[in-house]
């Protein structure tokens, strides 16, 4: 290859003048022709194909995939972004964000995560990769690395101990490239520890390429390039999606300069393209050039449905209020703004635009401080809502009888209306999106109380929340259930409705802890720069929560949440029996947990076991970490032995700590616990084992 060839592959072709490239990428590396290199086109798909390209199937969010807590399902949510990616003749895909937002829960793109665990969210991950990869189409993860909160993140400094770090945010990254292969990684806008993420030699180059044996190519988040040679000698290995740094326009040296002159050895410019070219390889970019075609839209529909009916998490049932009976619920009032026309999606470059069209199209709600240089200005932002009508979704479910609908705009016609049928579901939803953060987590535009109002007029109030993460339940007390949708994609409105109606039994469980109050959060009040307009980085004390993310902060605060991690409730019922806790030979190899899990109810169901580890007390890890799980799905009074796995090799280190000293993971010697149970607050001890003399 000539050095121009070589310069041409590290680079995008875009500017902030041609912002779009063939076939509608958002990222472009023109292809070398004489050497038969194919161009690579890049397009966003966390929750479907990004809605520069088209239009596309519209999956649940992500976190509804996590929700799911099925592998399988994850495969399946990986595939039609894949497909899709593909039929559009796009080769690289900008999905894969697994940034442990739950440190922020108001973060505006949690819900383009797979939640607070590093287990669960680098599997859940690892899963959609694969799957896109499967597909000839290059895979990544993002935005490396504690990219955990929207708010002026190009100028954010992630302050985090290097233990903290490999237990919590890159080990889930960790895990979504080890077990994925995916051949890409986005590094984020943020700083880490006074260093921008794409010049960070310790991430890039020591955790990234040394530490995990990375093979693939490292490119920027939307113009996070902060410098050029230094950049490159860091560990980045392309720059998206322009030439700005190093091509020498924003930067005091060009990289073919450098080359010339010596200060960016060839044999770094040789080992950037020689990964991205095996990265090409690797992914069949090669061998089998994405076909533009048709879409298999009823296909991906049928999946996203799919998704939606396993990921939404019903939170509360009291009295058996639900499944409805459409044989005997009487009347319906349906409430809330927009449901009779469709479902919320999240904005920002995940935003997919759905096919078949938006069913509306609504201008964004700005929160107060929304600075975010270098990314997306609120008012450039959608409210989309997906052609998914719950209304009529749920007058489809219940032929004959009355389903009424009022949009909730007057708080006094709606109880009213709720007064006067014996049911009422009420949609609430809250917008977010890259760029910006919740103000707090309240629902927006007074719904708490017009949830409130209906639920006074009518004993018989079901709530459907439709939100990318954790909200407040002022009402709670006075509803008698309510379900988790996310953001339910494209089919949501028939998933929901089947959901209420009992054809589908809901087994989702929260990949994310519901806290209770801003004011239990590690930082209650947003990080933001100081004085405000500043445009210096400022720091977000992430030492303050270090490795307890989630349910572990709840954990260490012994502070009781809403809503725990791992908890979702069921139309049925299920017994755990006889936990038995079987160590490898030697116990640092790892264990197997067994139990007799039985479906002690009327219907058919699926619950999820989860297995929790506590460590020796005095080491400083969480009071427990989850290490394995297992989807089982049993018919109505059905028993089944399950066990689970732990491999203490395998990429999550189930057994270990990150040791400073050793610079590594390290099983410690003591006494550890073994729980199993259906949620992070429900658990009883399998047993103990101990380590070392
Ligand atoms: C987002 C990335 C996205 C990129 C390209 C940025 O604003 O942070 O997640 O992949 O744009 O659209």
């Amino acid at each position: 290859m000539t050095l121009d060839e070589k310069l041409q592959l590290v680079h995008g072709n875009l500017t902030l003048q041609n912002g779009i490239g063939p076939r509608n990428a958002v990222g472009w590396v023109p292809g070398i022709p004489r050497l038969g290199i194919p161009d690579l086109l890049y397009a966003d798909g966390s929750t479907g194909v990004g809605d520069t390209v088209g239009s596309a199937t519209a999956l649940p969010s992500s976190i509804a995939s996590a929700a799911s807590w099925d592998l399988n399902e994850a495969n399946k949510y990986g595939q039609v972004i894949g497909k899709e990616m593909s039929a559009f003749g796009l080769n690289v895909n900008l999905g894969g964000n697994v940034n442990l937002t739950a440190r922020e829960p108001r973060d505006g793109r949690t819900f383009e995560t797979k939640g607070e665990d590093p287990i669960l969210a680098g599997r859940i991950t690892a899963a959609h990769l694969k799957a896109i990869q499967d597909q000839y189409v290059i895979a990544g993860v993002k935005h490396f690395a504690m990219n955990d909160q929207e708010t002026a993140r190009t100028q954010s400094n992630a302050v985090i101990d290097e233990r903290s770090a490999r237990e919590s945010d890159l080990l889930a990254f960790e895990i979504g490239l080890k077990d994925s292969n995916a051949q890409s990684v986005m590094c984020a806008y943020n700083l880490m520890n006074g260093i921008f993420s794409c010049g960070n030699n310790h991430l890039l180059n020591e955790v990234l390429k040394g530490n995990w044996d990375f093979p693939g190519f490292v490119f920027p988040d939307w113009y996070a390039t902060p410098s050029s040679v230094a950049a490159a000698l860091a560990g980045l290995d392309q720059e998206q999606p322009g030439d700005y740094m190093f091509g020498g326009i924003w930067a005091s040296e060009s990289l073919a300069t450098a080359v010339q002159n010596g200060d960016l050895p060839v044999t770094r410019l040789d080992n950037m393209v020689h990964r991205i070219l095996r990265a090409m390889y690797a992914a069949g970019v090669f061998d089998h050039p994405a076909q533009v075609q048709p879409i298999d839209a009823s296909g991906d529909a049928a999946i996203a449905q799919e998704v939606e009916e396993q990921g939404a998490v019903l939170l509360k049932n009291d009295g058996r209020q639900l499944p409805l009976s459409a044989a005997s619920v009487g009347s319906i009032a349906v409430i809330g703004p927009h449901a009779d026309v469709g479902v919320l999606s999240g904005g920002g470059s995940a935003q997919v635009f759905p096919m078949g069209g938006a069913a509306l199209t609504l201008p964004p709600e700005c929160p107060p401080y929304t600075p975010s240089p270098g990314g997306l200005a609120c008012t450039t932002a959608f409210e989309i809502y997906d052609p998914s009508s719950p209304l009529a979704a749920i007058r489809a479910k219940a032929p004959g009888v009355s389903v009424t609908f009022n949009d909730g705009a007057d708080s006094v016609a709606a109880a009213a209306l709720a007064g006067s049928s014996r049911v009422a579901i009420v949609f609430e939803s809250q917008w977010e999106s890259e760029g910006m953060d919740l103000t707090d987590l309240n629902f927006s535009n007074n719904q708490d109380s017009l949830v409130s109002a209906v639920a006074a007029a009518n004993p018989h109030t079901i709530v459907v929340l439709e939100s990318g993460g954790p909200q407040l339940m002022p009402w709670l007390a006075n509803v008698s259930a309510v379900l988790e949708a996310w953001y339910p994609g494209q089919k949501g409105g028939e998933a929901i409705a089947n959901i209420l109606f009992g054809s589908v039994n809901p087994s989702g469980k929260l990949p994310i802890t519901f806290p209770a109050s801003v004011a239990d959060l590690p930082r209650p009040v947003i990080p933001i720069p100081n004085p405000p307009t500043s445009t210096a980085p400022f720091d977000v004390d992430y030492t303050i929560d270090g490795l307890n993310v989630g349910y572990k902060w709840y954990d260490v605060q012994g502070l009781t949440p809403l809503f725990p991690f791992g908890f979702g409730l069921s139309y049925t019922t299920f017994m755990i029996h006889n936990p038995q806790l079987t160590p490898d030979s030697p116990i640092t190899d790892g264990f197997q947990v067994s139990v007799d899990l039985q479906n002690t109810g009327s219907v058919d169901g699926a619950e999820v076991v989860q297995v929790y580890l506590s460590f020796p007390t005095g080491l400083g890890e969480p009071p427990k970490r989850l290490v394995g799980w297992s989807k089982v799905r049993l018919a109505a009074g059905a028993q089944q032995h399950v066990t689970i796995t732990v491999n203490a090799n395998d990429s999550s280190h189930p057994l270990s700590y990150w040791d400073t000293t050793a610079n590594g993971w390290v099983v410690a010697n003591g006494d550890y616990t073994v729980y199993v149970g259906n949620s992070s607050a429900n658990l009883s001890s399998a047993g103990t084992f101990h380590i070392g003399p």
